[in-house]
């Protein structure tokens, strides 16, 4: 591994992303030994005028709030730098105080690694990614590097994703861009690759002989509470489907990489964006619950969707006729992520009379992680009739003790190792913007306009209809029941 100095610089440090998420996730690799004191620092950087303690004092009472137990060291390493987005002096001021940093912690062998975390609006990414390269780059005779950290929305639709591709392309190199999508970083999400194409189980299966349909759902069971104004200029599409759903239906169905090479496997995900059919207005369902246009921030006539149902239909040899219904949605009756991968019904079946169900793999992402087969087997006892059971792998019984790392510190851990794996390349978020542009033109045009669902429900009824129609089959009679200790 490398070593030598290291600056991680969280660039909008007094907002939310970075109280939330960031600082939490540079705390916990602290904690775990991943960030040394000797060889990092941390800044921060913002417009707000405050002192270094004033910002130590914010991450704390996070982290406090955040019921981890802390150690005041991993605190003093964080400087805070205040100055604007869009001038010279600010960046100026910032580089000579990550300079000095260098030039203290390095010996004669010293490195100058920097690591720029964009927890920033992307209406100011182009201007602070020039600032950084104009005054802010790793000081070459040194060795080390430059590395940028973005968060989504990586623009609003293909041609805004594309200008601001080229904008910050022209300025860095695509293996200096780290897009981070942390659905990506999510332990079941990880576990995709090797569930596929480490167990000779699934190799055979996974397919249009015999999947019928796979679901990959979000829900979660509150609105858009103080984000309004965010919200409603993206809408659901745009916040969860087009990035975190998408990302997950690529991993579930491209071919097998090359090789385990991070670039491999970027091309298999692209291989399968670029196979998806345009989406039909039949294959769309949107929702807006009851109660989002209160919210003061979002205009009254809003027709942003807070829920949708998408049916995907991919054109290759795999998957022809294998409908992928992406769901998500607020507002609704419970908070969950899972992937569920329903197989055909059995041929020439002659317990037809009695069957429960069809075989179905899921995995849960959150909360609870686990992965289950959902299938058929005999009721337990003197009669010989069949029941719906399943083949459990829960992770909190069988990985007992086992902590499951947040996404956003795998992901940073990855971007301070300068592997991109779990981050979306610049062609790679292109497909996805082309799959959904035309479907959000229409409806910020207002030509498809959301159904009024009622929060703590299960979302507009002909979501539901929609599924039937792509030949997904519930099962009634039967609930998975996460195991407890
Ligand atoms: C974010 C979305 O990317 O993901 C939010 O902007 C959403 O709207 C969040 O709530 C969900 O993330 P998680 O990790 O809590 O499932």
């Amino acid at each position: 591994p490398e070593s030598g100095c290291l600056s991680i610089i969280v660039l909008g440090a007094s907002g939310d992303l970075a109280k939330k998420k960031t600082f939490p996730a540079l705390y916990h690799l602290y904690r775990q030994g991943f960030l040394h004191p000797d060889e990092v620092h941390i800044f921060g950087y913002a417009r707000t005028r405050i002192s270094d303690d004033e910002l130590r004092d914010r991450i704390r009472g996070d982290i406090l709030a955040k019921k981890l137990k802390l150690y005041q060291s991993s605190c003093n390493q964080i400087k805070y730098v205040s100055g604007s987005y869009d001038t010279e002096d600010g960046f100026q001021l910032l580089d000579k105080e990550i300079s000095q940093h260098e030039v203290s912690k390095n010996s004669a062998e010293g490195s100058s690694r920097r690591l720029f975390y964009l927890a920033l609006p992307p209406s100011v990414y182009p201007t602070v990614c020039r600032m950084i390269r104009k005054c802010c780059m790793n000081k070459a005779d040194h060795g080390g590097w430059t590395r940028i950290v973005i968060e989504k929305p990586f623009g609003k639709d293909l041609e805004s994703a594309e200008n601001l591709s080229a904008h910050i392309g022209e300025l860095f190199e695509e293996a200096q861009l780290f897009r981070i999508d942390h659905y990506l970083g999510k332990e079941l999400v990880q576990n995709l690759l090797v569930l596929r194409f480490a167990n000779r189980f699934f190799l055979p299966l996974w397919n249009r002989d015999n999947i019928s349909n796979v679901q990959i759902v979000f829900r979660e069971n509150f609105g858009t509470e103080g984000r309004g104004g965010y919200f409603d200029e993206y809408g659901i599409i745009r916040d969860i489907i087009q990035n975190h759903l998408l990302q997950i239906l690529c991993l579930v169905a491209m071919e097998k990489p090359v090789s385990l090479k991070p670039e491999y496997i970027r091309d298999e995900k692209v291989k399968v964006l670029q196979s998806v059919l345009p989406i039909r207005d039949e294959d769309v369902v949107l929702g807006q619950y009851d109660g989002y246009r209160d919210d003061p921030t979002v205009p009254d006539q809003s027709n942003t969707p807070t829920f949708a149902t998408v049916v995907l239909r991919i054109h290759n040899e795999r998957w022809e006729g294998v409908p992928f219904i992406l769901k998500a949605g607020k507002a609704l009756n419970s908070s969950k992520a899972e992937i569920r991968v329903q197989f055909k019904d059995v041929p020439g079946d002659i317990f037809k009379c009695q069957k429960q169900g069809r075989n179905e793999f899921v995995i849960r992402l959150q909360p609870s992680e686990a992965m289950y087969m959902k299938l058929t087997v005999k009721q337990p006892g003197l009669e010989m009739s069949t029941v719906q059971s399943e083949l459990d792998l829960s992770y909190m019984q069988r990985y007992q003790g086992v902590p499951i790392p947040e996404a956003y510190e795998r992901l940073i851990l990855d971007t301070i190792r300068g592997d991109q794996q779990h981050f979306v390349r610049r062609d790679e978020l292109k497909a996805a913007w082309e799959i959904f542009t035309p479907l959000l033109h229409r409806i910020d045009n207002g030509e498809m306009k959301p159904k009024e669902y009622q929060p703590g429900s299960r979302g507009p009824v002909e979501a539901d209809e929609l599924l039937a129609k792509a030949g997904y089959v519930q099962t009634h009679g039967y609930i998975w029941i996460p195991p407890t200790l």
